[in-house]
C-alpha cells in the first residue's frame, strides 16, 4: 500500500461539533478553518475533505482559501511552536537578528518546520510582553516558555537546552 502524504489518522468528533455549529452559516467557512487549526495544529487534507463532505463546498475552494491566507498551516507543527515576535518595540529592538540567528540555527524559515520535526517557526504580532524585547515564546506540550532580551547567543542556547530536552 503506498502511503499518502497525509496519512495521520485524525479523530473528527471536535470537528464535527464545530461543523455543526457553522456548518450552513453562510460565510463562516474561515472560522471553520480557524476552529480546526485550533483542534488539530494545522489542516489536513482529511480534514479538509471532511469539511467539503459536511458543509458542501466544494474542496479544491476550501484548499484555496486555506492557501490564501497565511495564518493556516496545511502541514504538522513541531514539537515547538516558536512564536517570535515581529511587533513594534521587538522589531526595534532587533527581531530581525534573532529570526536570522534561528534560521541559520535550525535551517528552517518562518512558517517551516526542522526535519526532526522539532521545531517550527512562525513569527507573530506583538506578544504582550514589550519590556522583554525582542521576546520570542515557545509553545508545548507542557505549556507556553517566553524567552526575553533575546541576543544570537541566547536564542542558540534557548534552541540548543530545548533540543537535549527532546
Ligand atoms: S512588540 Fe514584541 S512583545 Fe510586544
Amino acid at each position: 500500500m503506498t502511503e499518502r502524504p497525509d496519512s495521520t489518522v485524525q479523530n473528527f468528533d471536535e470537528l464535527a461539533e464545530v461543523l455543526e455549529k457553522y456548518g450552513k452559516v453562510p460565510g463562516s467557512l474561515i472560522t471553520i478553518l480557524q476552529k480546526t487549526q485550533d483542534i488539530y495544529g494545522y489542516l489536513s487534507l482529511d480534514a479538509i475533505n471532511y469539511i467539503a463532505l459536511k458543509t458542501g463546498i466544494k474542496p479544491a475552494k476550501i484548499y484555496g482559501v486555506a492557501t490564501f491566507y497565511t495564518q493556516f498551516r496545511l502541514k504538522p507543527i513541531g514539537k515547538n511552536l516558536i512564536m517570535l515576535c515581529q511587533g513594534t518595540a521587538c522589531h526595534v529592538n532587533g527581531s530581525k537578528i534573532i529570526e536570522e540567528a534561528i534560521t541559520e540555527h535550525l535551517s528552517i524559515q518562518d512558517g517551516e518546520t526542522t526535519e526532526d520535526g522539532l521545531f517550527t517557526l512562525n513569527n507573530v504580532a506583538c506578544l504582550g510582553c514589550c519590556s522583554l524585547a525582542p521576546v520570542m515564546m515557545v509553545k508545548n506540550s507542557d505549556g507556553d516558555e517566553t524567552y526575553g532580551n533575546l541576543t544570537k547567543d541566547t536564542v542558540r542556547k534557548a534552541l540548543d537546552e530545548i533540543r537535549e530536552r527532546g
